[in-house]
């Protein structure tokens, strides 16, 4: 077969690693990819947004798969795309149909889907500028800390936690007035949760389920989970504190209602489901629900995978995924996210990265890199993840610190405590 994969990050790396080992794959692409997917395959300099661009590549390059890395062409429709055209229709492409996507896209068809399924989560109301008084006296009411959501896509930084009323009514305003663009013309207040986060992936066809090896990513830059969000510090997988109980709590009152409803609504779904839980007072309950898979998640999921992938995606597509059976290392896998001086505000690109011919026994997966005249130079804020295996996160870590110090660039920045609270 031949492979396209849509993305540039981490994650799109750790697939192309991933796929790369399938017997099944003949010829790989990324588009656009980075500096490290080139070492498995062609980068294609085309967006992964550019759905002409990408129908004209497919059938010059007789590409039978297509794998989405990230939300954005889900959400635009791209599997809808493919499927309506005839010269696509036969390519499989993993990923589910624009409305299958609004569980990320939109926070509020995601929370609207949970209540009519019955999957715990916060509770929650939602407003929109025509009913910005009520949602004003709505937060009146509730106990901080109050969490505001933007409805829509707002590359990760839509999600308020404000510490009381005032700060709560204010950003409401601000949000609704279009402090996030259009992802901020519907609301969501919800009620917080306290309690510790873990992440779920399924592979569904939209009738049946794999689940893969649960995560935890870590999303502040600094240590001990303070200062600023960002696209992911570092991950663990497996997660010690979710054991066979609470995974049985998560298989039935959250992946399975999910895959349910997915199905009931008829929603066209080949794909991953993320699932971001948060356990309280040892119960499960849905944070969100991501349409992809996630970034630094996939750089621990996927070493954990032993199954062939571009064989389980064959699976998801001609309806024997209920056939499958997943297998996983029984290994830690930890990663750490090697960042730009500054990130996740302003910082440098095109600093010499080198020193990675060094690294022994870990995993490179690069994100912001690029090529240029043989040289690899970093190119975005999240620049490298170093993943390594251990017979448990502490063994995988101090391996992942080891060869995080190996690799140079200037003003490199890491967190030395992924997983600290586990
Ligand atoms: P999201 O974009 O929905 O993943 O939200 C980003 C982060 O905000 C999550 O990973 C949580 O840490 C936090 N968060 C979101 N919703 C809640 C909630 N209801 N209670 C507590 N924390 C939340
Ligand atoms: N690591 C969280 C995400 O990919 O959204």
């Amino acid at each position: 077969m031949n492979l396209l994969i849509l993305g540039s990050g981490g994650r799109e790396h750790a697939f192309a690693w991933k796929i790369k080992q399938s017997p099944l794959c003949k010829k790989l692409f990324i588009a656009p990819g980075n500096g490290g997917t080139a070492d498995y395959g062609t980068n294609v300099p085309i967006s992964y947004n550019d759905f002409p661009a990408i129908k004209t590549f497919c059938l010059e390059e007789n590409i039978d798969m297509v794998v989405v890395g990230p939300e954005d062409p889900l959400v635009k429709g791209i599997v809808d795309f493919f499927q309506k055209d005839e010269a696509l229709n036969k390519i499989i492409v993993i990923g589910p149909s624009a409305e299958g996507a609004q569980l990320e896209g939109s926070k509020a068809y995601a929370k609207r889907f949970m209540e009519d399924l019955s999957i715990p989560t916060a509770a929650y109301r939602e407003f929109t500028p025509k009913n910005i008084e009520e949602g004003i006296d709505y937060i009146a009411t509730q106990t901080p800390p109050i969490v505001l959501k933007a409805d829509g896509l707002a590359a990760g930084k839509g999600v308020l936690i404000c510490q009381s009323i005032a700060e709560a009514q204010e950003e409401f305003k601000a949000m609704l007035g279009g402090k996030f663009g259009d992802a901020g013309n519907r609301v969501v207040i919800e009620e917080f949760l306290d309690g510790i986060e873990f992440s779920v992936f399924v592979l569904t066809d939209g009738r049946s389920y794999k689940v893969l090896p649960i995560a935890k990513d870590y999303k502040r830059i600094g240590e001990g989970d303070s200062g600023l969000n960002t696209g992911g510090m570092g991950a663990v997988s497996p997660v010690p504190f979710v054991d066979d109980v609470l995974m049985e709590k998560v298989k039935s009152r959250i992946i399975e209602p999910t895959i349910r409803g997915i199905h009931r609504k008829g929603l066209n779904y080949q794909g991953f489901v993320f699932i971001g839980l948060i356990r309280v007072e040892g119960e499960p309950y849905v944070i969100e629900y991501n349409c992809r898979m996630g970034d630094p998640e996939t750089e621990v999921v996927m070493p954990r995978l032993k199954n062939d992938l571009v064989q389980l995606f064959q699976q998801l597509a001609n309806g024997t995924l209920s056939e499958a059976k997943i297998e996983m290392e029984e290994r830690s896998v930890t990663t750490v996210f090697l960042v730009s001086g500054g990130y996740p505000e302003a910082y440098e690109k095109g600093k010499v990265i080198s020193g990675l011919e060094d690294v022994e026994d870990s995993l490179i997966f690069q994100a912001g890199t690029k090529k240029e005249e043989g040289q690899l130079l970093t190119n975005g804020g999240r620049v490298i993840a170093v993943s390594s295996y251990g017979k448990d996160f502490h063994e995988a870590l101090s391996r992942s610190k080891s060869n995080a110090e190996k690799v140079k660039f200037a003003g490199k920045y890491y967190r030395k405590d992924i997983g600290f609270d586990l």
